[in-house]
């Protein structure tokens, strides 16, 4: 079995800044910088007759590069004790058309809906026991973050392998924008 996602890379500069901030939060697993992204879809097991019609279905996408930027911090759940410390995403049309069409490419292998609100984040790290205030102070101090226009010009299908230490992401796909459709943001 495969546990997937489809996921666009941050470039070097932009991990850069994230990897700067990282820091100060006890209880606090920070994701390497190889490993930082934005998930478009999480796909959870397939087996490996899915996986490679998924990885030939994925290239039919027909998409123009968009861009997007970051911006400001927050947490999962919203209220409660904070699991998940993220940094915000500026949504743009290109990533809600690009999460449509992977989920038209799920459908049309008869794969199950995620009927979740979609909810595009850049994961900083997983918290475990961090006291509140120390979350809040993170916050204050890094909220005002606010990357450059993003240029996404290719998507990524990452194998997720779970080990004692956490995940480890493997490269499974990756499949380019093309610029001949037109951009519109
Ligand atoms: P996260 O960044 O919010 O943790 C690989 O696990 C990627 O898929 C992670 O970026 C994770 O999002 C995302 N994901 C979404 N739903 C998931 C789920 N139910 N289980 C594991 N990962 C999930």
């Amino acid at each position: 079995m495969y546990r997937l996602f489809v996921a666009i890379d941050l470039p070097a500069d932009i991990k850069k800044e994230l990897a700067a901030m990282s820091f100060g939060l006890p209880g606090a697993r920070w994701v390497s910088d190889e490993q930082l992204h934005l998930t478009i879809r999480f796909i959870g097991e397939v087996d490996g007759a899915i996986f490679s019609e998924l990885r030939e279905a994925l290239s039919f996408i027909n998409l123009a590069p968009f861009s997007y930027s970051l911006q400001g911090i927050g947490h999962f759940p919203p209220r409660g004790m904070p699991r998940v410390l993220w940094v915000g995403v500026n949504v743009t049309g290109g990533i809600i058309r690009l999460r449509n069409k992977v989920e038209d490419v799920l459908r049309s292998l008869n794969l199950k809906p995620d009927d979740r609100k979609f909810t595009p984040h850049i994961t900083l790290a997983r918290l475990k026991n961090t006291p509140k205030a120390r979350v809040a102070n993170f916050i204050a101090t890094n909220n005002l973050y606010k990357s450059r226009d993003i240029k996404v010009n290719e998507f990524q299908l990452y194998s997720s392998v779970l080990s004692s230490k956490g995940a480890l992401h493997y490269l499974e796909g990756e499949y380019a924008l093309n610029a001949h459709n037109q951009a519109d943001d």
